[in-house]
């Protein structure tokens, strides 16, 4: 039996839990696939204002669950095999952490961890408006091999519901780890329209 494909999801205290939550659902329908989930205890904070789902039910939406200071477990080791990470959202406390290499928890260890084995790690940050600070750790995140994608809403595909724009994002970043959950609406071009909007 080949070893299923682990992906790491880790969930922050950013607005957005609901992506993370999704994540993990979606990735419960794709076959071959084990999850890993750290949650840090802002993110359920967050989590328990802005949806109705409670720590015990998202903990049991993982195929495993880590401990927010439990920086012995699996994931916190390189020898431990993944196909990445995606932390969404990622706050900017946990953003600038990765940046900086600064793993005292297990959320930012176990990102430390993947970009040195050089594995995906995907950084669904939240924040708005943005100032130097926060810019500068995205470059820094970015330069130590990080995809920092924030987790920003597109309208192109006239998204008809919350869950809808929520699934499309989780599906873009699971993209990126090589995972296709089936919820990206993909754009096919506009045949017969390459010169509507040319107001010359
Ligand atoms: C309701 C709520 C919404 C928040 N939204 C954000 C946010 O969008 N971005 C952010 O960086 N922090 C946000 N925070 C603050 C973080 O939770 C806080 O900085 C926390 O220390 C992050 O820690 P963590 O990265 O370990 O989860 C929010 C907090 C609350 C309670």
């Amino acid at each position: 039996m080949p070893d299923p494909r682990r992906v790491i999801i880790g969930i922050t205290g950013a607005s957005g839990t609901l992506l993370g939550i999704r994540l993990l659902e979606l990735l419960r329908d794709v076959p071959d696939v084990e999850t890993h989930l750290v949650m840090s205890p802002a993110a359920v904070r967050t989590m328990l204002i802005e949806t109705d789902y409670t720590a015990d039910a998202v903990n049991a939406m993982a195929d495993v669950t880590h401990s927010f200071k439990d920086i012995g477990a699996s994931i916190a080791s390189g020898s431990f095999k993944s196909e990445g990470m995606i932390i969404a959202p990622c706050s900017v406390k946990t953003l600038g952490a990765i940046a900086g290499c600064l793993t005292d928890d297990l959320i930012s260890r176990a990102a430390d961890v993947c970009l040195k084995e050089r594995r995906r790690v995907v950084l669904m940050f939240r924040e708005t408006p943005l100032h130097a600070g926060h810019i500068r750790v995205m470059k820094e995140a970015t330069e130590a091999g990080a995809i920092v994608m924030p987790a920003v809403v597109g309208l192109y595909y006239q998204p008809k519901s919350v869950l809808e724009m929520v699934d499309h994002l989780a599906g873009r970043a699971l993209d990126l780890i090589g995972i296709d959950a089936g919820t990206v609406k993909r754009w096919q071009g506009q045949p017969g329209k390459a010169d509507e909007g040319d107001t010359r």
